[in-house]
């Protein structure tokens, strides 16, 4: 089913997402979540569906080279927040990691007067985000003496939004910036049917869960159909973010191709069918860790890995009597076939399978990097 699920290449968003929406007969309904997500917005519909992948790359590579040159062309630092902001929002950050953690450092370093609250807060949440130290005084600009916020600001609905989602990254003990959440969720309530598109978007979505805790690969659907819609758009940036995500998302399909395939092998074959049969939700836990090209093994290993303790957790839960559960976690810590004469028929099947399955990870690994599998291994035991 996965395999007739894998889009033909180059399908437009649309006919992608409905071919990927045959998943959700999967059962998997976070799966369901991103595919709702994905089809309600329709963003990536791209004009030339019959282009091939060499064509594609080739047009992302050049595209990338142009927008490298964007943050040369950006001289004052609001300019700078909003690139990183755009490039981040539309999920193609990750082509410039580099310039971007650049960037940022050199913002940190200088003095920023701004009195524009958006410009703020979105310094504020863009270094926090990176792991730079920014304190929540700075925020005290748009305060009275008081420490209530200056009134004028309530009419900015941009300003509040960006303040919203720069003070759900407080830490322990900072209740300025809960009160800060407290006072733009109000605002934003009040305005968020009288607010132009696609801010009365980005507000909605906002309010119903803010932006650092999204899952950025749905958000950046939701933006990458918004983007046309923002006043200083640039085409190039649009393009690539939609070239990205499609040749991002053929990779995907592959792996999740490949995934069910390996799962159907462990869980048909076997009588393990006891266990919760949602390999797909697996992948996309991994997948929200790790969404880029070259995290792709990491990305398999990953799945594979949660796929395993669910499988293992179950058997636990669900199959296996007392007796047979000390017995099996017996085996687990001496992690050696022979053990497994202690076990019975299913346990020793499954014994063997994870054995199996660890050994394939290691396989996939390069020599140098081989004894992470043993650290691997002893988190799982471990648990
Ligand atoms: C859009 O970005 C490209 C580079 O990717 C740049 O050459 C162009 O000047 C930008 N356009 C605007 C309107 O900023
Ligand atoms: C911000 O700082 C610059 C120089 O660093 C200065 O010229 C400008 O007047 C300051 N703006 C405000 C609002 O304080």
């Amino acid at each position: 089913m996965l395999a007739r699920a894998l889009c033909p290449p180059y399908a437009t968003m649309r006919g992608g997402w409905k071919c990927c929406s045959r998943l959700v007969l999967v059962g998997q309904f976070v799966w369901l979540q991103l595919v709702m997500a994905a089809s309600c917005t329709d963003p990536l519909q791209h004009p030339a569906p019959a282009k091939s992948e060499e064509w594609v790359t080739e047009r992302v590579n050049q595209l990338k080279e142009k927008i490298s040159g964007l943050f040369e062309a950006c001289t004052t630092i609001a300019e700078q927040l909003k690139l990183v902001d755009t490039l981040q929002h539309l999920s193609i950050d990750h082509h410039f990691d580099k310039q971007i953690l650049a960037t940022l450092s050199r913002i940190h370093g200088t003095e920023f007067n701004s009195s524009c609250l958006h410009e703020v807060a979105l310094r504020f949440r863009l270094l926090r985000q990176q792991g730079f130290c920014v304190s929540p005084d700075e925020f005290n600009r748009f305060k009275d003496e008081n420490r209530n916020f200056h009134l004028d600001i309530t009419n900015d609905a941009r300003g509040l939004l960006s303040l919203y989602n720069a003070a759900y990254l407080f830490t322990h003990g900072e209740a300025e910036l809960e009160e800060a959440i407290l006072f733009a969720r109000e605002h934003l309530e009040s305005m968020r049917n009288n607010l132009e598109h696609p801010l009365a978007q980005q507000v909605n979505r906002a309010l119903h869960l803010p932006l650092p805790r999204t899952l950025r690969r749905v958000e950046a659907l939701h933006y990458i159909s918004e983007y046309k819609g923002e006043p200083t758009h640039n085409s190039s940036l649009l393009e690539f973010a939609k070239l990205d995500f499609n040749l991002l998302q053929r990779l995907h399909l592959k792996e999740l191709k490949a995934l069910s395939r390996w799962w159907k092998d462990l869980y048909n074959e076997e009588v393990l069918t006891y266990s919760r049969d949602r390999v797909v939700e697996c992948y996309l836990w991994s997948y929200t860790a790790y969404y880029e090209k070259e995290y792709s093994r990491a990305r398999m290993i990953l799945a594979k890995l949660i796929a395993v303790i669910i499988l293992t957790d179950d058997t636990y839960d669900v199959r296996a009597t007392l007796e047979e559960c000390r017995k099996f976690n017996e085996v687990i810590q001496r992690w050696d076939e022979s053990a497994t004469s202690l076990l019975t028929d299913y346990l020793k099947k499954l014994y063997l399978k994870l054995m199996n399955i660890f050994k394939e990870f290691e396989d996939d690994l390069k020599p140098k990097e081989k004894y992470r599998v043993a650290f691997s291994r002893k988190a799982f035991q471990a648990l």
